[in-house]
């Protein structure tokens, strides 16, 4: 075996999971093949010190006992669709509720519960693939997928293709969560976040989007000046009541396919600032609201706010709302998406 690839542990029926590692001296990240999780990303904080800004577990069966899609690739479907089931092409497709009444995050089997197959590795890249055959979690066709997980400079960069035997809805992520003051440092409440959209998805019972696209112009979900996250968070808004904090969909400004910008993040205890960059139409800014004492690597305990998530994704419950920008796979035609997470360092949070 290589030396950046080691064993990560068996699942109970004797598969092996591997931990792969990816450097390109500047930033360095840790994946294992259960979930293609990130399960740790160091980066160079103001003074060139290593933090570890992703949360993350020490062992396999850790990974296997939590509920918080920690650091994984999420799919089919990542986020909810609501009363668990689409229709499609007219066939009624339901789906697995794990989330009350809703589908979270592809069902009780996503991909995050996966062991992934490692298709190439060099030292700063590595390819994954899963096949999830026709109708495996309640979802239409053999859907073949890979995700390339690559460091260029200062970003992390995780691109995804895929392809389908039969029209499906399709819109995986990547679950990690950050802590740009270091994964064992304690709520990120104090930490910045700017949003660069004017628009959001709001949310009814069970965070399944009303349909409407609401300004956040003059709301606590107007993040488009930097401020930090804990500012508004438990103002009494209905959204983030409803929610517990910001677990939110914004719309990508101006949404044209291309690359760009969505949101920025930063600390100023280690000066560590990052930019979330995708060409999908949405993004989930979520709080950490429900982290809940999980106790990760190092021993280091894992409470309410602990981490935020930008989740690059399709709007959640695309399925079920034609007004939103499709998420269809169409059979025979190829999905590309890229997701990139960017580190770099500043001397305070105006300049963010
Ligand atoms: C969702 C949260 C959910 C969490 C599960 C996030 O992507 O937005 O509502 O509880 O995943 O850990």
């Amino acid at each position: 075996m290589e030396e950046n690839r080691r064993s990560f542990g068996r699942m109970p029926d004797g598969t092996q999971v591997e931990e792969l590692t990816l450097e390109n001296g500047r930033l360095k990240c840790k994946l294992i093949t259960y979930g293609g999780a990130v399960r740790s990303l160091i980066v160079p904080d103001r003074d060139g010190k290593a933090v570890d800004v992703a949360l993350g577990f020490d062992t396999l069966e850790d990974y296997r006992a939590q509920d918080k899609y920690m650091g994984a690739l999420v799919g089919r479907y990542a986020n909810r669709i609501g009363g668990a089931g689409f229709t499609l092409n007219g066939v009624e497709y339901p789906l697995c509720a794990n989330d009350g009444p809703n589908s979270l995050h592809g069902g009780a089997m996503g991909f995050d519960k996966r062991v992934w197959t490692v298709e190439e590795l060099t030292g700063d890249s590595a390819t994954l693939s899963l096949v999830s055959p026709d109708m495996q979690e309640g979802y239409p066709g053999t859907l073949t997928v890979r995700v390339t997980y690559s460091l260029a400079q200062d970003m992390l960069k995780i691109g995804c293709w895929a392809k389908s035997d039969k029209d499906t809805p399709f819109s995986p992520t990547n679950h990690s969560y950050f802590n740009l003051s270091g994964h064992d440092s304690g709520s990120v409440e104090g930490q910045y976040i700017k949003l660069r959209s004017a628009r959001y998805t709001p949310v009814g019972a069970g965070l399944i989007p009303t349909g409407e696209l609401a300004p956040v112009e003059g709301t606590p979900m107007d993040l488009r000046s930097v401020q930090r996250i804990g500012e508004h968070i438990d103002e009494p808004f209905d959204q983030l009541a409803l929610a517990g904090g910001y677990d939110h969909n914004w719309a990508i400004e101006d949404w044209d396919g291309q690359f760009h910008a969505a949101a920025m993040a930063y600390s100023q205890d280690t000066g560590i600032a990052m930019s979330a960059h995708t060409d999908l139409p949405g993004i989930q800014f979520y709080a950490g609201n429900f982290l809940n004492g999980e106790v990760g690597k190092g021993g280091a305990v894992y409470a309410k706010r602990c981490g935020f998530c930008l989740e690059t994704q399709f709007y959640p419950d695309t399925p079920n709302k034609p007004g939103f920008p499709s998420c269809v796979l169409r059979a025979g035609e190829e999905f590309r998406s890229l997701t990139g997470y960017r580190f770099f360092t500043l001397d305070n949070a105006g300049q963010l």
